[in-house]
């Protein structure tokens, strides 16, 4: 394992950041490094044995990384992905590779049957992909490529050959997975949040049937801490939501759903593209109203249906019943990333990220995937309270963005200082940064590359 000890002593992310340069060039090299081992000749996997396969958001953000290193690597890192797109726009959350024994990671590609169960839905013939998607971070991704080296993406015409496909995904978003009404995609599966576990998805999964114990085998325990992954009750509703999607052939319209929720980060994230969309379409000399347009509706739907003045943060909404869930999650402190958010929420979010609830600056250094004061909060539980680097990456860019560089500078220092330490862990513990889940781990790595990039003040897309 690749661990950088921080500067100024013991691994913790109240120490110090690590920001002398010969300490960053060390650093610089290690996240290289890692993003060596893990390169697979065409993409980058998020870790070799936990996740040995090319996962959808992992992927983006890894990009945004590699173009550090090599800008051509990370314009193929995003057309590998791209290349297992299916016919009807969606991206899939995981594309299999078929030199990987099929027992290294479960549910493997026996299990999502896409080449068959999903034909009808425009499945790749020649690529095993999963059938759900991930938060859609790509075209962003995918504008931060090209502005890394414009000549030489212009040179192998990289925006023009991407372009369509990223229209495509967001078309599918917004049209097809628009179950709640005003274009607000719905998640069908927990997974589709990249936020798994997190405890949004409890009242909405307990209804849901599980998979029978016994009937999967939960390849992720091989390799991780029990404590630090989701229980064997959610993982077997993980499995039977699956099940039922793979069963009616992927099928979004005319098929019942037993998980159907609007999640703010996930559109969040959906907006900054259509943005990061508009841009390219600049870039490219075409018209970028359309995703301006778009972009803006979006944004006040967002606001309209999923902003809670009271709680002063974004809520959830189960689609099935029509009422927003209570719940305290970083993914609705993620519509800081929005360029057009009106200003008093984003002050608001601002207020909430650094009051009790988050701590941000007080109690954590990185803002913890969920609420510290809800009995649910859990320092070691994937996503139910520990601090995951690409959403504080994400939120240090909000932060910047709604022109607050005093949270965002000691963010950025806390996000490089805290990797390093953790030996690029997957997931920290956001009251002390000790490691948890896998280490050297693709996005961690990739994005600790992108912020010693950047000189403080000249960060992309301000
Ligand atoms: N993140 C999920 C996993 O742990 C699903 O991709 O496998």
């Amino acid at each position: 394992m690749a661990r950088v000890p921080a500067q100024a002593g013991p691994v913790s992310v109240s120490a110090p950041a690590a920001t002398g340069t010969a300490h960053q060039d060390v650093l610089s090299q290690a996240a290289a490094q890692v993003l060596s081992d893990n390169w697979t000749g065409a993409s980058t996997v998020p870790s070799p044995r936990l996740y040995p396969h090319q996962w959808s958001w992992d992927s983006a953000f890894i990009a945004i990384g590699l173009r550090h290193l090599s800008p051509e690597r990370a314009q193929q890192e995003l057309e590998t992905l791209l290349g297992a797109q299916w016919a009807d726009g969606r991206i899939p959350h995981i594309v299999f590779n078929p030199a990987v024994a099929l027992d290294a990671y479960f549910p493997s590609p026996d299990f999502w049957q896409s080449s068959t169960a999903g034909r009808a839905a425009g499945a790749p013939v020649a690529r095993e992909t999963s059938g759900i998607v991930q938060p859609p971070v790509h075209a962003l991704a995918a504008l931060l490529v090209h502005r890394s080296d414009p000549d030489a993406s212009r040179r192998r015409r990289f925006l023009e050959r991407v372009r369509p496909a990223l229209i495509a995904w967001h078309d599918y978003l917004i049209d097809c997975r628009n179950f709640g009404g005003h274009g607000l995609a719905a998640l069908l599966h927990p997974w589709e949040s990249g936020m798994d576990n997190s405890p949004c998805w409890d009242e909405p999964l307990g209804g849901v049937e599980p998979a029978p114990a016994g009937s999967f085998r939960r390849a992720d325990l091989a390799h991780g801490e029990a404590s630090d992954r989701p229980t064997d009750l959610d993982y077997g509703r993980y499995v039977g939501l699956a099940a039922r999607y793979r069963d009616g052939g992927y099928q979004d319209a005319g098929a019942e759903h037993a998980f159907m929720v609007e999640d703010p980060g996930f559109i969040a994230l959906l907006i900054l593209s259509e943005h990061a969309l508009a841009e390219i379409a600049v870039e490219l000399g075409l018209d970028a109203d359309r995703h301006r347009s778009r972009a803006r509706r979006l944004t006040t739907a967002l606001v309209r249906r999923l902003w809670s003045e009271e709680a002063g943060i974004f809520l959830c909404r189960d689609v099935r019943t029509g009422s927003t869930l209570a719940q305290k999650s970083v993914t609705g402190l993620l519509p800081l990333v929005v360029p057009e958010l009106p200003q008093s929420v984003a002050q608001a979010l601002v207020q909430t990220m650094t009051g009790r609830h988050f701590g941000l600056g007080s109690a954590t250094r990185l803002v913890p995937s969920y609420d510290l004061q809800s009995p649910a909060f859990d320092t070691s539980c994937y996503w139910r309270g520990p601090a995951w680097f690409n959403v504080n990456w994400l939120l240090e860019r909000g932060l910047r963005h709604h022109g607050m560089p005093e949270l965002a500078d000691p963010l950025q220092q806390a996000l490089v200082g805290t990797a390093g330490a953790s030996g690029f862990a997957e997931y920290v513990d956001p009251l002390t940064g000790q490691t948890h889940g896998t280490v050297n781990f693709g996005w961690t790595a990739a994005l600790v590359l992108d912020l010693l990039a950047q000189a403080p003040n000249s960060r992309p897309g301000r």
